[in-house]
């Protein structure tokens, strides 16, 4: 049986309660919702049974610490980061340590995927799993690996839904529809995406997830003569017309850190004729922004110049001044950080014993 619920005002506020004092300003409501100003994201490590055990007891801990956001994708080591995940949520909330409703979990759908492991014929995998029984047509499939038909993503939510053991996701994202917009004509593009988001409002309406949005890795950081860039406000004018105006496209992710600062510099979007960043239109949508990679797959965490060091008062680590730069920018909701290892959660958390940086503090990082 697949556990009740969904994160909610007052479920995410009572988490919160237990934390802020602890960690000032950790806390902002987005949509109605607390969410932390960091998220544990669970994308990398081998998929292995060791692996899991780690990505368990570190998402466990991170709940029971101060984190309510959770990031993973279906397809993340072959489903076994979701039913980690799932793990973990069971046996905290039997054991009555947290509650659904303070939890925001969201996950990802459009890679094809594996079962726990490769199999030894792929081909004849997909054939029997999801061919045979009607979940995809191989017409469907872009670059040998991603499909976002509306039946296809009807099995993946219940696929997720079933590894994360929940009745509901939180937040559902197309993942990464660039490699749909580089392989077909921007028509073709448009047309899956009405029926994509037409999918997705019958799955809110059906309970299985309450909002979705669209996890990227280039869409909104390169400009729209590219074939991967995406045209946010376009993505929401079909939104709305397919959904109504109170339709539910409501959150993006994409790559944001001190290395990859797009999201809030580059001018990518096209509102009333003038170059904007995506945060920006995503802020006047009143959408959630999701900063993933916030370490650049680790690559943040060794040798930041000394130079930057005093942008981060208070901090000792540069992983925790990377961090701190994130979720401090104004719009991020939180800074989706991967980490299967416990040492790592401690000295990531850690960040949030200082408050973000305040806007001044923030402005200055752009004005050496
Ligand atoms: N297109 C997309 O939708 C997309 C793409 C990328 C990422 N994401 C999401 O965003 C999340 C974050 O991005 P990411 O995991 O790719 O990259 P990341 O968060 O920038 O880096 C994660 C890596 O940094 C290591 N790490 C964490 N804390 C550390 C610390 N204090 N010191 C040194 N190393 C540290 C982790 O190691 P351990 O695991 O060993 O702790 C892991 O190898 C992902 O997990 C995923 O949920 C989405």
């Amino acid at each position: 049986m697949l556990m009740p619920g969904y994160a909610t005002s007052v479920g995410t506020d009572r988490y919160r309660h237990r934390f802020e004092l602890k960690f000032p300003g950790h806390f902002r409501e987005f949509q109605g919702l607390w969410l932390s100003s960091i998220g544990i994201g669970t994308y990398l490590g081998d998929p292995t049974a060791a692996c899991d055990a780690k990505y368990r007891e570190t998402v466990a801990e991170a709940l029971e610490s101060g984190i309510n956001v959770i990031d993973t994708a279906v397809n993340y080591r072959h489903q076994r980061s979701e039913r980690a995940i799932g793990q973990a949520l069971s046996s905290l909330i039997s054991s009555g340590k947290i509650q659904r409703d303070e939890v925001l979990i969201a996950t990802k759908g459009g890679f094809l995927t594996f079962d726990g492991s490769e199999p030894d014929d792929p081909s004849e995998y997909f054939q029997r799993t999801l061919i045979d029984p009607g979940f995809l047509r191989p017409e469907d499939v872009v670059a040998g690996c991603h499909v976002m038909s509306p039946k296809y993503l009807e099995n993946q939510i219940d696929v997720s839904r079933q590894n994360l053991g929940i009745e509901a996701l939180d937040i559902y994202y197309l993942h990464n529809p660039e490699t749909q917009s580089a392989n077909v004509a921007r028509e073709e593009f448009d047309r899956r995406i009405r029926a994509a988001f037409a999918a997705l409002e019958k799955a809110v309406a059906e309970g299985k997830i309450r909002i979705y949005g669209m996890a990227t890795w280039n869409a909104y950081r390169v400009g729209q003569e590219s074939r991967e860039g995406l045209s946010l406000p376009d993505l929401l004018r079909i939104a709305d017309e397919v959904g109504g105006k109170d339709h539910h496209f409501r959150a993006i992710q994409l790559p944001y850190n001190l290395a990859m600062p797009e999201a809030l510099s580059a001018r990518t979007q096209r509102v009333d004729g003038k170059g904007t960043p995506v945060l920006q239109v995503a802020r006047a949508h009143g959408m959630m922004v999701f900063a993933s990679a916030s370490l650049l797959q680790q690559k943040l965490t060794d040798d930041l110049p000394a130079e930057t060091h005093h942008w981060f008062p208070g901090l000792e680590k540069d992983a925790q001044r990377a961090i701190q730069f994130v979720r401090s920018t104004p719009g991020i909701a939180s800074a989706l950080v991967g980490m299967s290892r416990s040492a790592h959660l401690a000295e990531n958390l850690s960040t949030a014993l200082t408050p973000p940086l305040n806007l001044e503090q923030f402005k200055a990082i752009f004005n050496q």
